[in-house]
């Protein structure tokens, strides 16, 4: 795999959601019962035992987040310290060891340092996006816990992760499931998303972004979109996002109920969001760090199309939260306090 190019040649405007071999990442190994420090690296290769409880048993979780430019040129990380806590849990349900949270957060920073020419530049609407990644390695065949692991945090400019940005998504539902309830599906962990690829690959076919799960006792609520949470905004001005064991805690959710309460005014809460029940919403869309807020047009289930807002238009109350939300990680509106490192 070839290096990135230089920052200068790159087209800031037409990123896309594209993996980049970047000159730096973070790399850290756990033997013996502890972490060491860990030190940035220049190799993006990992040379890892055939045995590896990650590549058998997918005893592997990660991350996502962003660092942003600000007008002023410098760069900012938006809540990093909750990345830190989700993979703690991530770790916890998968029996791996937790990088400890505040090292996890300085290592984010040095990566980002480390390539900050790479940090796209203000007013494209680009960021760098950073992947830690934690892996069981070592020798093993039986069903155990990997004694080794390998932690890293590597890093590569993005632009939008569904294409068109901003631009209405029209979703399916499907007869898979992503996880269980009491599954893994709270925990950010490469099988959830592995379950994910065939419905996928079938939606994209049929002509959808992407599908939104239904719940996997009745499919009768809805779930999670798989790469972003999906919210709900009623009639009544009530911003509503499925509450589920099965779904991942999205910290762009959880920053959006915020800011719908206290910066809209809007009521925010988590629910159940019945399939049937589509009706009483008058805008909807998908959230996450690499999706930002996607609004969603439209949503086929068995067949049938409900179209929420519009199926090329964005919803007022939509827009508003997507300026809300990217104003306070670009450094243009004040961020609710410990948002912004
Ligand atoms: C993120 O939003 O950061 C994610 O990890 C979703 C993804 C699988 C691209």
């Amino acid at each position: 795999m070839a290096k990135a190019q230089p920052a200068s040649e790159i087209d800031w405007e037409n990123l896309g959601f594209n993996y980049m071999d970047l000159p730096y990442r973070f790399l850290a190994h756990y033997q013996d019962g502890k972490w060491d420090d860990g030190e940035l690296s220049e190799d993006s290769t990992l040379h890892i035992s055939e045995g590896s409880t990650a590549l058998h048993y997918g005893q592997a979780d990660f991350e996502g987040l962003k660092a942003y430019r600000t007008k002023d040129g410098s760069i900012q990380l938006f809540r990093p310290d909750q990345n830190a806590k989700r993979m703690h849990n991530s770790c916890e349900r998968l029996l791996m060891p937790p990088f400890p949270e505040d090292k996890f957060v300085d290592a984010v920073k040095s990566v980002v340092k480390a390539n900050a020419d790479y940090v796209p530049p203000y007013g494209t609407g680009g960021t760098l996006y950073l992947r830690p990644l934690m892996i069981g390695v070592g020798g093993n065949i039986g069903v155990h816990p990997a004694t080794e692991y390998i932690f890293t945090i590597f890093a590569m400019p993005v632009g939008a992760y569904y294409k068109g940005g901003m631009t209405p998504t029209k979703y399916v539902t499907s007869d898979y499931d992503r996880a269980a309830h009491h599954g893994t599906g709270q925990a950010k962990v490469g099988g959830n998303y592995a379950a994910s690829l065939l419905p996928g690959d079938q939606a994209h076919k049929d002509g959808y972004s992407d599908v939104i799960y239904l719940d996997p006792v009745n499919h009768q609520t809805l779930e999670e979109v798989g790469s972003a949470n999906f919210f709900g905004i009623t009639k009544d001005d009530e911003f509503i996002t499925p509450k589920s064991p099965s779904i991942l805690p999205s910290i762009t959710k959880f920053s959006l109920l915020w800011l719908a309460e206290n910066r809209l005014g809007l009521k925010a809460t988590q629910g159940v969001v019945d399939i049937d029940d589509l009706d009483k919403f008058k805008e909807a869309g998908a959230c996450g760090t690499a999706a930002v807020i996607s609004p969603i047009g439209s949503l086929t289930h068995n067949g049938k199309k409900h179209v929420f807002y519009s199926e090329t238009e964005v919803g007022p109350l939509t827009k508003k939260l997507y300026d809300e939300l990217t104003g306070i990680q670009f450094g243009d509106v004040e961020a609710p306090e410990g948002w912004i490192q």
